[in-house]
Order: C-alpha cells, then sequence, then structure tokens
C-alpha cells in the first residue's frame, strides 16, 4: 500500500534538508517539488518563452518530461533526458522560479505529475501545497515553519559555506517579502493544513527535528498497519 508524507513550509524552515534525512531514515521515496517547478523554468528559459505567453507554456508542458533518479545517494532531476540536478539551483532559474510556480497551467501539470510519481509508492514529498492540494488525504501532514529571522540566519550560514558575501538585513527583508507574497497568492497560497501537525523548528537542530519526525510518521504507520492489518514493515 502507498503510504504518503506530506512536508510543507515557508522557503528556510528546512523542509529540503529535513525530507531528506527523514526519508532516508524511514525508507521513504524523496520528491522535491520544487526542483519540478525549477525544471519548467529552466524549460521557459531554454526556449526564450515570456511568462505571459500562456499558449506557448501550455504547449512546453504537453511536452515536456521530467525525471527523478537517484544517482549514488543523490536525487537527480532529467529534464528532456538531461541531467540538469546543478542548472536548476542557478541563479537565472532562482529568479523566475517563483512566478512561474503561479502560472495556473503549470500548477495543475505539476500537480498532475506529482500524483503520478507518488502512485502505490511510499513517499516523502516537499513543497508548499502537499496537504492541502495534491494530497489532501496523506498519511501524514507536517508544517515546518521558523521565525524569519532564524530562516534568515541559516540561509546566511549556507551563503557562506558557499563562499557568497550577503547582508542580514537584505536577506531578511527578502525572506518578509517572499513569505508575504506566498502567503497572500491568490494562487495555491502557502497555508497549513488544518489536520497538519505545526512544527516550530526555531530553536531546534537538524537532529532534534529528525526525530521528532521520524516519531510522528512511526506512530502514523503503526496506526495504519492496526488500520489496513498489511502494511510491510521493512
Ligand atoms: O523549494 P524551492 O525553493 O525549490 O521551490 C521553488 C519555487 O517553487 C518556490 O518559489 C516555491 C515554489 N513551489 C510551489 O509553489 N509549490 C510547491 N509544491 C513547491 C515549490
Amino acid at each position: 500500500m502507498a503510504f504518503i508524507v506530506a512536508i510543507d513550509g515557508p522557503a528556510g524552515s528546512g523542509k529540503g534538508t529535513i525530507t531528506k534525512t527523514v526519508g532516508k531514515k524511514m525508507n521513504l521515496i524523496n520528491i522535491d517539488t520544487g526542483a519540478m517547478y525549477r525544471c519548467v523554468t529552466l524549460q521557459i528559459i531554454n526556449e526564450k518563452i515570456g511568462l505571459e505567453e500562456t499558449k506557448k507554456i501550455e504547449k512546453l508542458l504537453d511536452e515536456i518530461d521530467i525525471e527523478l533518479k537517484k544517482i549514488g545517494d543523490e536525487d537527480a532531476f532529467f529534464l528532456n533526458g538531461e541531467d540538469v540536478t546543478r542548472k536548476i539551483r542557478e541563479q537565472e532559474v532562482n529568479s523566475m522560479v517563483s512566478q512561474v510556480s503561479h502560472i495556473p497551467c503549470v500548477r495543475e501539470k505539476m500537480v498532475e505529475l506529482q500524483r503520478k510519481i507518488a502512485q502505490n509508492k511510499d513517499v516523502i514529498m516537499e513543497g508548499r501545497d502537499i496537504g492541502t492540494n495534491v494530497f489532501p488525504n496523506a498519511d501524514v501532514k507536517i508544517y515546518l515553519d521558523a521565525s524569519a529571522e532564524e530562516r534568515a540566519k541559516r540561509r546566511m550560514k549556507q551563503n557562506e559555506e558557499k563562499g557568497i558575501v550577503s547582508s542580514y538585513d537584505e536577506i531578511l527583508a527578502n525572506i518578509l517579502f517572499r513569505d508575504n507574497n506566498d502567503k497572500t497568492s491568490s494562487v495555491a497560497p502557502l497555508k497549513q493544513a488544518e489536520d497538519a501537525i505545526y512544527v516550530d523548528t526555531t530553536s531546534l537542530n537538524i537532529e532534534e527535528v529528525t526525530e521528532k519526525i521520524t516519531k510522528i510518521i512511526l506512530e502514523r504507520r503503526e496506526k495504519a498497519e492496526k488500520t489496513t492489518g498489511n502494511y510491510d514493515e521493512r
């Protein structure tokens, strides 16, 4: 049977890291839905399509082939046969992906694809609308959050590690701006599902959050097993 864990939350809440570590620990397939929006953005850039050219975007979506493959220990994304794992994290995509993710036909296609990828599998899926829209019946729904100040500190640290010089005030302002955009958007606004468990990671480290979420998943799995009687322990 399929078991679905939905991890939603704002940018910088630690979703990416946590989904990876929990997925590995619990043997769940990790599906990064943000990366899928990044693939569409890259293809729009490759084909030099304007964001208002809806017909062209619809055609691109009809033809697009996005594949998630495991290469060694890493998750790799293939766009029309090409490994774009790195390219989709570059600045050009960063600066456009939010706008692309708000185009209704793009969302429609991505949600359809996300449901298809997860069919009959045990997955952990991170994004913004997984528990509210993609899988409203997910077995576990987590809403990960952290204060804007803490998220800005984490982003500063990541930048430092990459050798990027940045200003705390600018990063914080950008986070507040994005939060407001995401929460007030008319298309798929970021919000906690009513039945999601709220986890505030502001004062927790990665190990503590991983432990907390693993415990929640184990409890739910046991419950699912008892109800259906046929969940394989792996
Ligand atoms: O998590 P990320 O930064 O890779 O996400 C890229 C963009 O896609 C970001 O602007 C939020 C958006 N997104 C979305 O709208 N819905 C999702 N399920 C996942 C990401």
